[in-house]
């Protein structure tokens, strides 16, 4: 079975973008791959947190991906696993100042940042950040890495400093990293349905995987339908965005009849909201449910996690052992 790895920031909550967008992909992979999951705490680091939160959301994105289906044998998280950051600086080496600072990402955070004041402190973190990413792929020898496009540019990255690593040491080491793109729905705010739904855009524009009915009956009723600017004969992107969403549910039965109505122009917004709103709440319902369980009984599903870690840890520490002896770095005493 080839190698897949994957991570994701601990954010806070879990919303359907996320869920739609890469989880629920994941949760298939895990038949097909030998799957590693990473809630990558050390990432989150390079823009400014708060500690507290921090380690809160830490665990909380690892029991969120519990509950939507990822395998506890395939989760762990990165900074359970140190040895991410020492490959990370191996391989600091390999990969050039002028690449890192053509990284897109890097560019965008950097304005986001000095957006609020221009002085704003840029840190080394945020600067190497696709490096300790290239760490976290290559430690395992991912052969596949499922992202989105936005991340398309660090995966190419990985590759370059693979193959640079290979070359300076003479020896086919690591293995080149390919991203594994999948189509996957594109869901948009339902707030502002011109933008991607996302947690930067704030709470109106994106719905929590893991929140209130209530909350998302709401956010459903009151999601934008007609932005006045569609062209005439066209759907508009609020009204296409709830279809995508159906779709996304996997209810095609009552998408494609509400398609119909639709296209005779007898299509009731208030039906397709109530469809998309009750789709949305029998998707969630067993992940809330799961979540619950996994509250209930915190402490050991922490400990279940940390020795998930550990025990993926054992591949990181012996991938180690070999770069400390390819870069002539001296053996530790075990
Ligand atoms: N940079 C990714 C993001 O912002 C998260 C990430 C960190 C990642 N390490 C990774 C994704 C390794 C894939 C593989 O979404």
């Amino acid at each position: 079975m080839k190698n897949v790895l994957s991570g994701i920031q601990p954010t806070g909550d879990l919303h359907l973008g996320n869920y739609f967008g890469a989880v629920k992909n994941w949760v298939k992979l895990q038949s097909e791959y030998k799957c590693h999951f990473s809630v990558v705490d050390y990432h989150s680091m390079t823009m400014p947190y708060n500690p507290i939160q921090l380690r809160e959301n830490t665990w909380k994105m690892a029991f969120y991906l519990l509950a939507c289906g990822v395998k506890l044998e395939n989760l762990f998280i990165q900074s359970l696993v140190p040895e991410h950051l020492e490959l990370a600086w191996v391989l600091g080496s390999t990969a050039s100042y002028g690449e890192l600072t053509r990284m897109t990402q890097f560019k965008d955070k950097t304005d986001q940042l000095k957006e609020s004041d221009k002085d704003a402190f840029v840190s080394v973190g945020l600067f190497s950040y696709p490096v300790l990413q290239a760490a976290d792929i290559l430690i395992y020898h991912a052969e596949y890495v499922p992202v989105g496009k936005d991340q398309e540019q660090h995966l190419e990255l990985s590759r370059n400093i693979a193959q640079r690593f290979n070359n300076q040491f003479g020896k086919e080491y690591f293995v080149q990293p390919e991203p594994l793109f999948t189509e996957t729905p594109k869901i948009l705010s339902p707030a502002d349905p011109t933008r991607k739904m996302s947690k930067s855009l704030g709470e109106k524009h994106y719905i929590n995987l893991f929140g209130e009915e209530d909350r998302v009956r709401k956010q459903i009723k009151s999601a934008v339908t007609d932005t006045g600017d569609t062209p005439e004969g066209e759907m508009s992107a609020g009204v296409g965005n709830l279809f995508e969403l159906l779709r996304a549910c996997e209810q095609m039965e009552a998408h494609d009849s509400l398609m119909d109505d639709y296209k005779a122009g007898a299509l009731r917004y208030s039906d397709l909201k109530e469809a998309v709103a009750n789709a949305i709440v029998d998707l969630i319902n067993p992940f809330k449910e799961r979540y619950e369980a996994i509250l209930a009984d915190k402490k050991a599903v922490k400990g279940q996690i940390q020795e998930s870690s550990a025990a993926i840890r054992q591949i990181a520490r012996q991938t180690m052992r070999e770069v400390r002896e390819i870069t002539g770095l001296p053996t530790l005493r075990s």
